[in-house]
């Protein structure tokens, strides 16, 4: 991979961040431990994903544009994200970066950068809030 190009560009901008947040929200919403910490109506959703992951690949900022300072852990805290829901965000993003094609290498750095997010919104042991 060329070290000097964001990953937002290596993934391939706009377009591909789109099919990732398209191709991962199904899967989250057909897993057993995510679906129902989720809404029915999963299109707001999936735009601020999209707005969000494009900033932290080092796209444009275009959520910080829109909702200010992220405070992700803090946006989670209402959800009880145990550590087997934060592999099982993993492991859809995980599918979904394959099905849209990106490859091994870049497949493994998008979920190292995810990773440690992820972990870091854990915030109980229980399922239930
Ligand atoms: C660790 C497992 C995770 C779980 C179980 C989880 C679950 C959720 C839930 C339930 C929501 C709220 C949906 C709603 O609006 O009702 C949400 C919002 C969101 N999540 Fe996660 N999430 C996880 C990890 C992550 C990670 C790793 C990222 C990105 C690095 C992320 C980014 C977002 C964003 C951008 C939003 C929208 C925040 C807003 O309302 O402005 N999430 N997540």
């Amino acid at each position: 991979m060329n070290r000097n190009i964001s990953l937002y560009e290596a993934v391939g901008g706009a377009d591909k961040i789109r099919s990732i947040v398209e191709s991962f929200y199904p899967k989250v919403q057909k897993h057993p431990l995510l679906g129902p910490l989720f809404p029915e109506d999963i299109d707001p959703v999936m735009e601020k994903q999209y707005q969000f992951l494009t900033q932290f690949f080092g796209g444009p900022s275009l959520y910080s544009d829109q909702y200010g300072h992220p405070m992700m852990r803090a946006r989670h805290l209402p959800f009880p994200i145990t550590p087997e829901r934060a592999e099982a965000w993993l492991d859809c993003m995980r599918r979904a970066l394959e099905d849209v094609g990106i490859e091994p290498e870049l497949r493994s750095i998008l979920l190292d950068r995810l990773s440690g997010p992820a972990h870091h919104f854990v915030n109980t042991t229980k399922e239930e809030p």
